[in-house]
């Protein structure tokens, strides 16, 4: 088999076969395809797509790429969630502590930034000394130890999807539902749970824009997850601007903080919530979604959710008293707060506007292994429905660099857009599929 032809019956609308597929996949993991082989193909199934059978090969041959754990000797019952990537969304760095807090032990393969959205490996990273590369016998005993894991793809874990992953960031080929779906489902495959929630964003700071969009990537998904016997609900979710009001590494790792303790946005904590309300109804820890969210909120309030968190991030090898005490924390070298520039409701937020003023400040990657600036982000100062007085504070930028800063500025000006009259709230959540 020769790659460019490969990439040349993509590049003219044909399907792969099921040997081309796992070709592919199994020489670009073993280092055979080069990155400019690799990226060619992808950018020709972003433009040409693929067909159910096409992604499901894609995704099997991705899960299969390293082991697929088994975890019956670690736990009777493991669950999961996964976000198809928004901004400002930090919902695992709650939802997984809380879930394992009520004894439903939670084992995820997380993900980093990917193109405008952020990702939660590269949030608790900004804990110093948080590991985010677990072996297969680290993820196993510490599931079994404490129950609850969130590690990174690894040479034993997905390593094609942490391959492709970090390939696709920087090649304009993240939005694809074929790749999505394949990304997302090898990872939680090769993950073990029995149990998995997908939430699945759809808006401007999301990767599907349009509900169909949406929906179609939704039911693949749960397709996928049910053919290999696992139990799946997606959650369709509002992504037409930031979750919660920080966006940035450590931004958002303060923020997460906050609602493990109590507090923390109103959307953000409720968002929290309905997830994992789910996960403990899938685990059976509760009889109902509705009866989930009540565990979870009581879970919060009791400071055991806290509490999971501390042990996960001294578990991984985070420092805690960076968690304990928030204050430690480093601060970007310039925090200016930006005065809104006329009166009138929030209307509207290009939210991957906003998560591209943070790759601009250095929270992103613009070439493979980059490093990142974990300090820099931005702060709203309201949510779509608010009125604002001209002069108002409209956020706050964290910057290193005065012309990154000018860029940031400019870009989340031009994000958002006011109107005279009253503007509805968003809702969070727009359905569910089972
Ligand atoms: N999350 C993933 O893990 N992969 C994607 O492609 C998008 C979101």
């Amino acid at each position: 088999m020769r790659m460019v032809e490969l990439i040349e019956k993509k590049r003219d609308g044909k399907a792969l076969t099921t040997e081309e597929i796992q070709y592919f996949v199994n020489g670009y993991t073993a280092g055979i395809i080069p990155d400019y082989q690799a990226a060619a193909l992808l950018m020709a199934i972003v433009l040409r797509g693929m067909d159910d059978r096409e992604t499901g090969d894609l995704t099997l041959a991705m899960a299969y790429s390293g082991e697929v754990l088994d975890l019956k000797d670690v736990a009777p019952f493991v669950v999961d969630k996964h976000s198809t990537g928004g901004v400002g969304d930090k919902v695992s760095l709650v939802v997984a502590p809380t879930v394992a807090a009520c004894g439903l032990p939670v084992g995820k393969m997380s993900g980093r930034g990917l193109g405008f959205s952020g990702g939660t490996l590269d949030k608790l990273e900004s804990v110093p000394g948080f590991r985010a590369d677990l072996s297969v016998a680290e993820f196993k005993a510490q599931l079994k130890q404490i129950g609850i894991v969130l590690t990174g793809q690894s040479a034993n874990l997905a390593p094609a999807d942490g391959k492709l992953y970090a390939l696709r960031d920087v090649t304009g080929t993240v939005q694809s539902i074929p790749l999505i779906t394949s990304s997302i489902m090898s990872k939680k495959i090769a993950a073990g749970a029995d149990a998995i929630v997908l939430d699945v964003k759809v808006g401007s700071g999301a990767f599907m824009k349009s509900m169909e969009d949406a929906q179609r990537l939704a039911e693949g998904m749960v397709r996928i997850g049910r053919t290999v016997g696992r139990q799946v609900v997606a959650l369709i979710s509002d992504m037409n601007q930031p979750l919660g009001y920080a966006v940035g590494n450590i931004l958002e790792v303060r923020e997460a903080i906050d609602t493990l303790h109590g507090g923390g946005p109103t959307d953000f904590r409720d968002h929290c919530l309905e997830i994992a309300g789910e996960m403990l109804c899938l685990g059976g820890k509760a009889g109902s979604a509705a009866e989930g969210v009540q565990l979870a909120k009581e879970t919060i309030a009791g400071g055991r959710a806290w509490e999971k968190f501390r042990q996960l991030i001294i578990a991984q090898g985070g420092d805690v008293r960076y968690v304990d005490d928030p204050a430690r924390f480093p601060i970007a070298t310039i925090v200016e707060t930006i005065p809104a520039p006329q009166s009138g409701y929030l209307a509207a937020v290009r939210a991957d506007e906003i998560g591209m003023a943070v790759l601009a400040l250095g929270g992103g990657r613009e070439k493979k292994g980059d490093p990142l600036d974990h300090q820099v982000g931005v702060v709203l100062h309201c949510k779509v429905g608010d009125k604002i007085a001209a002069g108002a504070p409209l956020f706050t930028v964290h910057a290193n660099d005065p012309a990154r800063r000018d860029e940031a500025v400019q870009r989340v000006l031009r994000a958002l857009t006011f109107s005279p009259v009253e503007v509805p709230p968003l809702p969070l959540f727009y359905g569910r599929l089972a």
